[in-house]
This record gives C-alpha cells, structure tokens and sequence, in this order.
C-alpha cells in the first residue's frame, strides 16, 4: 500500500543495499526518511544526495551502531526532533556470516585452545534489530494514530535462512530465525493495538553484503532475488496495509508469504495459550 505524503521512515542500514534502495522509493512516495547507518559518511552523502534532489530536508543521517543501545537511542531522539513522529521502522542493519569457530579438524583441535566464538553476526543480526524493534515499539505506543491509521508499523529485514538451516551460516540462520519468531510473537501481543509487525525475507540479492565475486555463480545461475521484487514486498505492508505477523519472502522472481511452522499446533495449543495467561499475570500486564 502506498504511504501517505510527509510520513517518516527510520531505517537502519539505509547507506547502502536494500535499505538505501528502500530510502529511495520512499522519498520518491513523498515520505521522509531517517538513514541510521554505522558508516556515517555514506549516510550523510546520501542523506544530501537525497535532499538536494527534492530541493528541501526529505532525509536526514544518524551515525549509529545498532548493536550500541545509545547510539539507537540518540538516533531515535534525533529522528523524533526533527520530524515530530515515526511512522515505520526497518530494522534492516545486517552483515552477512563470519566464521564464529575455526573450520572443524580434529587433526588441529587439541592444539588449540578452547576459543570464545565470535557471535558478531548474531550481535548484529539479531541483537541490534531487537534494539530497534524496542526503541520503534515504545516510539510507536506513545504517538497518536498516524495518517494511515497507525500508530506505527515495524517491519524486520530478516532471510530466507529464518525458515531454512545452513551449514556454513548457522549464526546468520540463527539470527535471522529469531527474528521471524520475534516478529511472529510480537505481532500477537500488540494485534489490535494499532501496530503491525512484519518481516519481509529474501533470498540472495546482488548487494555490498558480500564480496562481488560470491556473487557471480548465483548471476550464471539466475539465483539472484530481483531487488524490485523485494521493495515491492515491504511496500504490501506499508500505508493501510492491515497485514500483521507475516514473513513476505522472496526468491529470484518468485514472492510468497511464508507460513508460520503449525506441525503438532493443536496439540501443543492449550499449553501455549495458558503460558501466556500465567506469564502476563505475574508480570502484571492486564493489556494482553
Ligand atoms: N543481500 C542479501 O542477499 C540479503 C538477503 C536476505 C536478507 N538480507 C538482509 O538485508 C539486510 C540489509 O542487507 P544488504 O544486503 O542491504 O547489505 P549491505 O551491506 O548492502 O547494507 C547493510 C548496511 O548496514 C550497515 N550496517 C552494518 N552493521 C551495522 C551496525 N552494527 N549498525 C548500523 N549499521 C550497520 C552497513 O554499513 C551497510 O550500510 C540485512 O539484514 C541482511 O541480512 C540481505
């Protein structure tokens, strides 16, 4: 659904990728956008870049580290000072896998240490979206309804690795699954609250993630995830758009809603259900 004119985008790794693509379209709707980037001086050219073209101040760069709560934090206090309100949120800063153990050998192993993994991938992927996702939501449930009749809708660059286990990026499949589960149970606990929560997931798209050379098979191959196919994705559960709790998924030319894991649902509902009951009890939230 399209936006409406002056509503106001953060966007979290928007200096490049599929977040610079998506600041793209927005300010071209008329929105204005917040570019929340860790490379502080490709968000601020573009920021300019951004601003020029529309002859007055559509954008707006906040140098910040997702995984760095007060980064977010000043990067939210300056978004709501200078444009009033947030209407979205995308936590979409992400990179792609870094190995977080040597390769297996057990020839080698017992002349190691025993090594502290490196868990940046899941620092970023999944820890600096859930900064996000908690600064958007207390944004959100203290804004009026906005023009598109919200209060504000988050949506979560997660990965077709959500749903899908892979043997060389088990941090980046374990993020990008926490994040589905998040998004799916979040959009439970505020449906009805005027919020939305989403995802959208693609597969590989032909971006700075990675080295341009990883590339090259998927292009022979024709694996690569059309890049307009995937902002078309985000723009379904923009402006009016009621979807909540669902993970918009992409793969080459192909777009599908990713449905959420019901095997052995029914049986395990009655638990489930009464866990919330219980859990909302004793941490005295009546809202739910
Ligand atoms: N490109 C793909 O194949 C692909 C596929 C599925 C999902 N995704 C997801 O899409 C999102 C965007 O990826 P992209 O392909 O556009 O990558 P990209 O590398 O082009 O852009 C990512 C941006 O995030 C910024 N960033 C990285 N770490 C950060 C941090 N800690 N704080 C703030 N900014 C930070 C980078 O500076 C960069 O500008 C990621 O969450 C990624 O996992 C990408």
């Amino acid at each position: 659904m399209p936006i409406s004119p002056g509503e106001v985008s953060y966007i979290t790794g928007a200096a490049s990728g599929i977040g610079r693509a998506l600041a793209t379209s927005l300010v071209n709707q008329g929105g204005l956008v917040i570019i929340a980037d860790l490379n502080g001086e490709a968000g601020s050219k573009f920021a300019a870049e951004l601003n020029d073209k529309a002859g007055s101040v559509v954008a707006i760069s906040v140098k910040t580290n997702t995984t760095i709560w007060e980064d977010q934090l000043a990067g939210f206090q300056e978004a709501v000072r200078t444009f009033k309100r947030i209407d979205y949120v995308f936590a979409n800063a992400g990179i792609a896998e870094r190995p977080w153990l040597p390769p297996f050998d057990p020839e080698t192993a017992a002349s190691r240490p025993l090594l502290k993994p490196d868990l940046a991938t899941a620092d970023i992927n999944l820890t600096g979206q859930l900064y996000t996702a908690a600064l958007a939501l207390q944004t959100f449930e203290r804004q009026e309804i906005g023009p598109s009749g919200f209060r504000g809708k988050l949506i979560l660059t997660a990965s077709v690795f959500g749903y899908f286990p892979s043997r060389a990026m088990p941090l980046y499949a374990a993020s990008k699954a926490g994040i589905i589960n998040f998004m799916r149970s979040t959009a439970q606990y505020y449906a009805g609250k005027n919020i939305t929560i989403n995802s959208v997931a693609p597969n590989l798209v032909d971006t700075p993630i990675a080295p341009e050379v990883l590339f090259i098979p998927f292009r022979e191959r024709k694996l690569l995830s059309d890049i307009q196919l995937v902002l078309d994705q985000f723009e379904k559960l923009l402006g009016e758009s009621t979807l909540n709790g669902q993970a918009l998924s992409v793969k080459a030319d192909n777009a599908w809603v990713h449905p959420a894991d019901t095997h052995m649902l029914e049986e395990n509902l009655p638990a489930c259900d009464l866990i919330s009951v219980e859990i909302f009890k004793l941490f005295g939230d009546k809202t739910a």
